[in-house]
C-alpha cells in the first residue's frame, strides 16, 4: 500500500491556524495553534471509526450525518479488504496528526463522465476548527495534481457551512455557483454551493510556523 502515496501527499507539513476557544465574558476568539500532520493510507485500526459516520448518530458531527447508511459501512469494510480504499478512479487517505491520532478523512471520486475529481472532507468535532480542514485539503489537492493528470477538481458543500467554504477557498478552490434545494439533510433540503480548482489556478502555500493567523 506504501506505493499508493508515492509522489506524495507527504512530508509532514507544518501549518500556523487558529482555534476557537470560548473566552471568560463566553464570546468565541481565535488564538493560534500549530500543527504538523499528514495524509496517508486508512489504517485497518481506523476503519471502525469510519464507519461509524454511517453508522451512529452521535459521531459524525455537524453536517455529516445522513441516517443509517449500513450497506455503505459494509462496503468500506469491503474496499478496506480489498484495496486499502485506494483504487483507481477514487480514494480516501486519513488525516494524521503529528501525534499520531487519527484526526479525519479526505476522499476523492470521479466528476461524472468528464475525467476530473470531486473531493471531499470529514474531520471528526474534536479536531475542528483548528486549521486541520484547511490543511488537509491543501495536501489533498497538491497530491491529486501531483499524481494524476486531472485538469479541474471541484467540491461542494452546504450554503450554511461556512467553515468548509472558508476551507475551500484558503486553499485555492473558486466559487463557482449556488444550487437551489441541492441536498436534503437534518429534515430539510438545502442549498449547495460549488466551487472548483484548475491545475494552473493560484494555490495555497502552508502558513509559516510564525503566523499570527
Ligand atoms: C468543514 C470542515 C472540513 C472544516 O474543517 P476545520 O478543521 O473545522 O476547518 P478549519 O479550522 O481549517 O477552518 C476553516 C475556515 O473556517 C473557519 N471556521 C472554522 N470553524 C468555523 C465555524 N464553526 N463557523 C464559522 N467559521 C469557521 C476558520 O476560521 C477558517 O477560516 P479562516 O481561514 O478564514 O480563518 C470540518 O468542519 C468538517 O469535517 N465538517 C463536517 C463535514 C463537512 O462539512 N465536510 C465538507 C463538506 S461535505
Amino acid at each position: 500500500m506504501d506505493s499508493a502515496v508515492s509522489g506524495s501527499p507527504g512530508s509532514w507539513l507544518a501549518t500556523a491556524r487558529r482555534r476557537f476557544v470560548a473566552s471568560a465574558d463566553g464570546a468565541m476568539k481565535t488564538e493560534v495553534v500549530q500543527d504538523r500532520m499528514t495524509l496517508r493510507p486508512v489504517q485497518e485500526s481506523e476503519l471502525a471509526d469510519l464507519v461509524r459516520i454511517h453508522t451512529d448518530p452521535t459521531w459524525p458531527g455537524e453536517y455529516q450525518w445522513f441516517g443509517f447508511r449500513v450497506a455503505k459501512a459494509r462496503e468500506i469494510e469491503r474496499r478496506w479488504a480489498e484495496d486499502g480504499l485506494i483504487g483507481a478512479a477514487d480514494g480516501t487517505l486519513s488525516v494524521e496528526l503529528e501525534d499520531g491520532s487519527f484526526a479525519g478523512v479526505v476522499n476523492w471520486r470521479p466528476a461524472g463522465e468528464t475525467g476530473n475529481l470531486e473531493i471531499g472532507i470529514w474531520v471528526h468535532p474534536e479536531h475542528r476548527g483548528r486549521g486541520v480542514g484547511t490543511e488537509a485539503q491543501r495536501q489533498l489537492v497538491n497530491y491529486l495534481f501531483a499524481t494524476k493528470p486531472v485538469h479541474r477538481l471541484q467540491a461542494g458543500t452546504e450554503i450554511d457551512n461556512v467553515a468548509e467554504q472558508r476551507a475551500l477557498e484558503r486553499v485555492g478552490f473558486q466559487r463557482e455557483g449556488v444550487a437551489r434545494g441541492y441536498g436534503f439533510r437534518d429534515g430539510q433540503w438545502r442549498d449547495g454551493v460549488f466551487y472548483g480548482l484548475l491545475r494552473n489556478d493560484p494555490r495555497a502555500r502552508p502558513a509559516p510556523l510564525d503566523a499570527s493567523g
